[in-house]
């Protein structure tokens, strides 16, 4: 899968070279691209974002540079993103989805948001990563490349996958690792006991607990 993000501010995307998703470059799964918009304005002083006609707070991104910056890493299977809080929110159905996709576009908007034109001439996917605002689409990019990256072939294993937190529609169970004493606190006895029907039957109805009180919104579903 190739990955082209285009922004402002392709310095804050350096977590994108650590851990899991740096292997996963390394081994070829996922390649990453960063494509500086400002280096498509026409403008002589590279700006990209102008006053919103009608008034309003803050600056908007000017749909110039976006559109070229797009145009030039466009392709015909290509499937174009923005994150935005107007989007439908992310859920793992949809991450594993867009896992499947052999060319994400990521157009990252700043400020107070791009120019309506870009959505309208390329009717990008609007992503939200929760019913909050952020000051730019660099951070909700990374939460979706790093989601949907998990779902690509290798990345992690299987098994990982299918005991997360909503893959079954709910929460995790609680998890332990050595010593088996911390700060006077046991590891349960069940997940010592090499029993691994009784530790199935532990974490099922653990998950279901943390589940009902602090999601009881997912057993709905
Ligand atoms: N840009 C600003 N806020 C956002 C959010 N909550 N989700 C996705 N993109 C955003």
């Amino acid at each position: 899968m190739i990955i082209d993000i285009l922004t402002l501010f392709p310095e804050s995307f350096s977590y994108l070279n650590s851990s899991i998703l740096k292997r996963a470059q390394e081994n070829n799964k996922i390649q990453i691209n960063l494509i500086d918009i400002r280096q498509f304005s026409l403008d002589k002083h590279k700006k990209c974002d102008d006053y919103p006609f009608g008034g309003g707070a803050g600056m908007l991104m000017t749909a110039q540079p976006i559109f070229d910056a797009v145009k030039s890493v466009k392709r015909e299977n290509s499937h174009i993103i923005l994150p935005s809080p107007s989007g439908y929110v992310l859920n793992s159905k949809r991450a594993k989805e867009l896992s499947s996709f052999e060319h994400l576009i990521f157009i990252c908007g700043h400020y107070e948001g791009i120019d309506q034109r870009i959505i309208d001439l390329f009717k990008p996917e609007e992503i939200s990563i929760g019913d909050y605002v952020l000051t730019g689409g660099e951070l909700p990019t990374m939460v979706i490349i790093d989601c949907l990256s998990r779902f690509v072939d290798g990345v992690i294993t299987s098994e990982s996958l299918d005991e997360e937190s909503f893959s079954s529609g709910g929460l995790e169970y609680p998890q332990y690792t050595r010593p088996q004493v911390f700060e006077g606190l046991e590891v349960p006895q069940v997940l010592l006991s090499g029993n691994h029907q009784e530790i199935a039957k532990w974490r099922k109805a653990e998950a279901l607990k943390r589940t009902q009180t602090v999601r009881p919104d997912l057993l709905d579903n």
